[in-house]
């Protein structure tokens, strides 16, 4: 029995929610993971939340609130995220898990045991933002990058990984394990780094309260990094080390395949396989932050549908290169490949062989060249995509596949099978095109299952087929087959998008972003005695849940605690907030409002928000303090 694929992603910081990058990585593995069952393997998927550290400390401090309570409010964003989002992880890890917090220990006692952790001080620069020290090199970078400001001096008594100790056997190790980093370049990179000298490396902080105590010597917590590479440690099932494979982004590549290798050649056990550097969506030229306003939330694309954003990904993003992010790439991708594409090829097929051959698939008795020029090339390309996509290239392997399917379009415009229809004398020739075109497209199905599973199951189910095609494993499937039997009614795999409407919408910036809005004072109402005001029954409420109305730019659905229970509360709210926004806000409701129906939804009650001359909202917010359900009067 083969050890289980073990696959992990990086366990994510809590001092944002997601954007499309955070959710590429783990898109990327979700894919692998499902990629991987179907070819007959177990799989382990592991992702998680990365939640000590000063950050998280002092933007806790800031609102007010406990590290965890903040990094529970942040988790939910993400679990929520991935269950909307179909992942199929087998275990979320949180490093504030206690079977994690004692692994950290137990693995740092037995390095310091054996002499591989010391204790010395460490005296020189520090980098606030990256919560690591700093060497010489390092802050020459960061000055040339205008970051200095980032820079502090520090002595502070530490733990030290004798890091220096494992240049040697790290090199020796990169050296006969050409396939321990992916791609080719970044593992370069890495072995310069390691070439240019390593130095020991402090794991532990005086400075900061939240995180793992150093066992035995409780003033010291351990650096968040050494904590944080050891969730893949804890989160492993136990028969399944080591990882096989570990995706990160590019700008974490130095902490998995410098120090993480290290650690574990320290505590003596194996090193993961393949350590897979992706790229970073960037928005133009420009790095994606918030600080910068031009983040992209996977709410703003998950309107077209988890598959399409999938799809987005793995077609567009060359494992390990850079790509620019860009709305109107990625409607016209989808437009392109999956309404046009792949969705044409789908309705056309099927309503022929619902003319021609009342629903039932021909088998191909004649072919001729073209037919099996036809046939042939799906022999290859089924492999070669199998093959690509085992090399973690599923830009290359749905590039080839739908070269495929364009070569369809082209096949079907020269057989012309309308014509074909109108004379009984071409029904061998009709049978072989027909034939040919289903088999492209049951093969489809089965390849892009991993990629998209909702789709290729509506594609699958539509062939004929009463089984799920994630659980149709590639080993030995008959590309030429006979149909199980006869094909349904040609559903749309994909609603085109209606791009003009949708940019409007889309390029609408986040809020914090909007320019400041002018504001024509309304006149004062007219008055009203303070018995009429109080007959108004406003109090605290809490939004627990959030999402879209169906259909709907404007309407959110909310469940709001205002105290004595909850209620469902309708708002038209959505073009200034996402959802996750509202997510744990307090807010006020006006409670005692008759009910009314907005969009088939009764909506009990309302939220109150200021508003500015375009009618943009601005939710009220109580203090931060105020409970659900006290009055506002
Ligand atoms: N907590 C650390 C990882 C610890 S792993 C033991 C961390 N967290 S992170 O939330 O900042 O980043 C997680 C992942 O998201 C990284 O792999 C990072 O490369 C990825 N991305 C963040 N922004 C990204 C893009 N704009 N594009 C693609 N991925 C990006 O680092």
């Amino acid at each position: 029995m083969p050890k289980p694929f073990y696959l992990t992603t990086p366990i994510y910081y809590v001092n944002d929610r997601p954007h499309i990058g955070h959710t590429y990585t783990t898109v990327l593995a979700d894919v692998i993971a499902r990629f991987h069952r179907m070819r007959g393997e177990q799989v382990y998927f592991l992702t998680g939340t990365d939640e000590h550290g000063q950050k998280v400390e002092k933007a806790a401090a800031a609102r007010g609130i406990t590290p965890k309570e903040l990094a529970n409010e942040v988790v939910a964003n993400y679990t929520e995220l991935w269950k909307r989002m179909g992942m199929t992880h087998f275990r979320f890890i949180r490093t504030t898990d206690e079977d994690h917090k004692a692994q950290v220990q137990r693995l740092f006692k037995r390095l310091l045991d054996k002499g591989d952790i010391y204790k010395s001080t460490y005296k020189g620069l520090y980098s606030v933002s990256d919560e690591a020290y700093v060497t010489e090199l390092q802050a020459k970078e960061l000055q040339a990058q205008g970051l200095a400001h980032q820079l502090v001096e520090l002595e502070e008594e530490t733990y030290f990984f004798r890091l220096s100790a494992y240049q040697d056997r790290l090199l020796k190790y990169y050296e006969e394990h050409p396939e321990f980093v992916q791609p080719e370049f970044r593992f370069n990179e890495v072995k310069r780094f390691v070439e240019s000298g390593l130095q020991d490396l402090s794991i532990s902080r005086t400075s900061i309260t939240w995180g793992i105590p150093v066992p035995g010597d409780e003033k010291h917590v351990i650096y968040v990094w050494f904590d944080a590479l050891l969730n893949y440690l804890t989160g492993c099932p136990g028969d399944s080390w080591p990882p096989d494979l570990q995706i990160v982004g590019k700008d974490i590549l130095r902490f998995h395949a410098v120090y993480w290798p290290a650690f574990l050649m320290a505590a003596g056990m194996f090193l993961p396989t393949t350590i897979l550097a992706h790229g970073w969506w960037l928005m133009g030229e420009d790095k994606m932050s918030k600080s910068r306003g031009n983040v992209v939330r996977p709410d703003t694309l998950l309107r077209f549908g988890n598959d399409a954003l999938r799809f987005y990904f793995m077609r567009e993003m060359q494992v390990g290169h850079d790509r620019g992010f860009s709305f109107e790439g990625f409607m016209d991708r989808l437009n392109a490949d999956l309404a046009n594409g792949l969705g044409n090829l789908a309705s056309r097929t099927l309503s022929m062989i619902h003319r021609y051959r009342g629903g039932v698939v021909p088998l191909p008795i004649a072919m001729d060249p073209l037919d099996r020029a036809m046939a042939e090339q799906l022999l290859e390309v089924f492999p070669e995509y199998l093959e690509q996509a085992r090399a973690n290239d599923f830009h290359a392997a749905l590039e080839v596949l739908w070269a495929y399917l364009r070569a369809l379009d082209g096949y079907i415009v020269k057989a012309e099978p309308w014509k074909l229809a109108k004379d009984p004398a071409n029904d061998p020739k009709l049978d072989a095109v027909l034939a040919n075109l289903y088999r492209a497209l049951r093969a489809t199905a089965l390849l892009v299952a991993s990629v998209m599973p909702e789709l290729a199951q509506t594609l699958w189910a539509s062939l004929g087929h009463d089984t799920q095609v994630a659980e149709t494993t590639f080993h030995g499937f008959a590309l030429d087959g006979p149909a199980i039997g006869p094909v349904g009614d040609p559903k749309p795999l994909f609603q085109r998008i209606d791009k003009e409407k949708e940019m409007e919408e889309l390029m609408a910036p986040e809020p914090v972003a909007v320019a400041k809005p002018s504001l024509d004072v309304p006149e004062l109402r007219e008055t009203v005695d303070a018995d009429t005001f109080f007959k108004v029954d406003l109090r605290v409420g809490k939004i627990l849940e959030a999402e879209r109305v169906p259909k709907s730019d404007k309407l959110i659905r909310m469940k709001v605690d205002i105290g004595l229970e909850q209620r469902t509360i309708v708002g038209g709210i959505g073009k200034a907030y996402e959802p996750a926004d509202l997510l744990n806000r307090l807010v006020v409701v006006v409670a005692n409002l008759a009910p009314r129906k907005l969009m088939g939804i009764e909506s009990h009650g309302m939220l109150l928000a200021a508003s500015d001359n375009a009618s943009k909202p601005y939710l009220v917010a109580p203090q931060a303090d105020a409970q659900p359900g006290f009055l506002v009067k």
